[in-house]
């Protein structure tokens, strides 16, 4: 059984590793890794490994074990074997699987739709990561969708999350929303969102030169700049800052420009993982982490499972609509394949309006 391994003390260096096979005990499932989705989200997971547990779902073998890590992905898998009650051989499930040909889950609190992993060793790791979707068993599920879904709705309901969030907060009073990162499709589904939002204010992205024409041409942004043009943002609106990129240099930058008026910053993601991190020049009193698994769980609570279902597929449904005008999705053959571009993911180098599947 072939797995793909991350160095936790060097997350540029992969390897690929030969694991045992899997065998199960009762109530457990054997599922094969059918496709899943890899972007900056998943390099996230593991620069985050250690602060938010990420290394926890899934323990690599062979040597050294210790100092490698699987980064969970999104995707689809199938059940090749069964000793559960509820679950049977030739079901298919999305969720959180690692990147590896095979694993094993313990179904718990099944439904017709969804099953929890009941593993101990995840009990600690938020509900959102553990829940598993029964496709098959969904009304109009269309298999010709998976890799759009694995690609995006997790990053698009993160965007349905900050859109909530923000309005939620009446905008901060601000009348721009600045996002970094614009080229990631977290903030594409952002933009996407707050361009159908007549209420929201207008929607201005900061990237990097080579991104720039990307950006615009998407047109869910009402203006785009690059990072080393950002004083070009009108200084003089109260504005919201959503920062996908962890990028302290901009930050500073963008905080120190916009002075007073940088009502509000959130710190979503950590696209640019590698830049020295510094705190000089950055509005910390009026900055919040964002961490969308608990956004999700307190509005379930605050709505009901059904009425937040409802409204995140309405907008996910949208967003990702909007995506199929410049998404182009590249098949990687397997994880020696994954392997090979997983240098080029972890430097940036993957051109914005690609998107990368692995077919296992
Ligand atoms: N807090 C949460 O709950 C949550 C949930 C979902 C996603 N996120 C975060 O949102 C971020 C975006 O994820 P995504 O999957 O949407 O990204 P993506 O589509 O793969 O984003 C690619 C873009 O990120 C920038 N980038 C990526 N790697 C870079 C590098 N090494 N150096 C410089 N720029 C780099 C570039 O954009 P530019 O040129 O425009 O900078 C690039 O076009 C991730 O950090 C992810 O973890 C957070």
């Amino acid at each position: 059984m072939q797995e793909l391994q991350t160095n936790k003390n060097d997350f540029n260096q992969c390897r690929l590793n030969q694991a045992d096979d899997i065998n199960l005990e009762n109530g457990e499932i054997k599922l094969k890794v059918d496709r899943f989705a890899f972007t900056a989200n998943n390099i996230t997971y593991a620069v985050m490994g250690e602060k938010l547990k990420y290394w926890d779902f899934y323990q690599p073998a062979g040597d050294d074990a210790s100092n490698w890590g699987l980064i969970p992905v999104w995707g689809f898998a199938d059940v090749i074997e069964s000793k559960s009650d509820d679950i049977t051989v030739g079901e298919r499930l999305f969720g959180y699987f690692p990147p590896a040909e095979s694993l094993k889950l313990k179904p718990v609190s099944v439904t017709s739709g969804t099953l929890l992993e009941g593993a101990a060793s995840r009990a600690h790791l938020p509900v959102g990561y553990n829940l598993y979707r029964r496709v098959n068993n969904e009304p109009g599920y269309n298999r010709s969708q998976d890799d759009e879904r694995m690609l995006l709705f997790v990053l698009h309901l993160t965007a349905f999350c900050i859109h909530d969030m923000l309005e939620s907060a009446q905008w901060h009073g601000a009348e721009q929303v600045v996002i970094i990162s614009a080229s990631s499709k977290t903030s594409s589904g952002l933009a996407a969102g707050l361009s159908l939002d007549e209420k929201a204010p207008t929607v201005i992205g900061l990237t990097s030169n080579r991104n720039l024409d990307f950006v615009n041409a998407t047109g869910i942004y009402d203006a785009a700049f690059t990072y080393d043009d950002l004083t070009q943002i009108d200084a003089s609106k109260p504005t919201v800052v959503v920062d996908m990129s962890a990028n302290t240099d901009v930050l500073s930058r963008l905080h120190t420009h916009l002075g007073d008026n940088m009502r509000f910053c959130s710190n979503v993601g950590l696209t640019h993982w590698e830049e020295p991190q510094h705190a000089a020049g950055i509005n910390q009193a009026r900055s919040q982490m964002f961490f969308a698994p608990g956004h999700i769980q307190q509005r379930i609570q605050d709505w009901g499972n059904d009425e937040f279902e409802r409204r995140s597929t309405a907008y996910v449904m949208r967003t990702i609509g909007m995506s199929r005008k410049w998404l182009k999705i590249t098949e990687l053959d397997g994880l020696t394949a994954l392997a090979e571009r997983y240098p080029d993911i972890c430097a940036g180098r993957i051109p914005a309006d690609e998107g990368l599947v692995v077919q296992l």
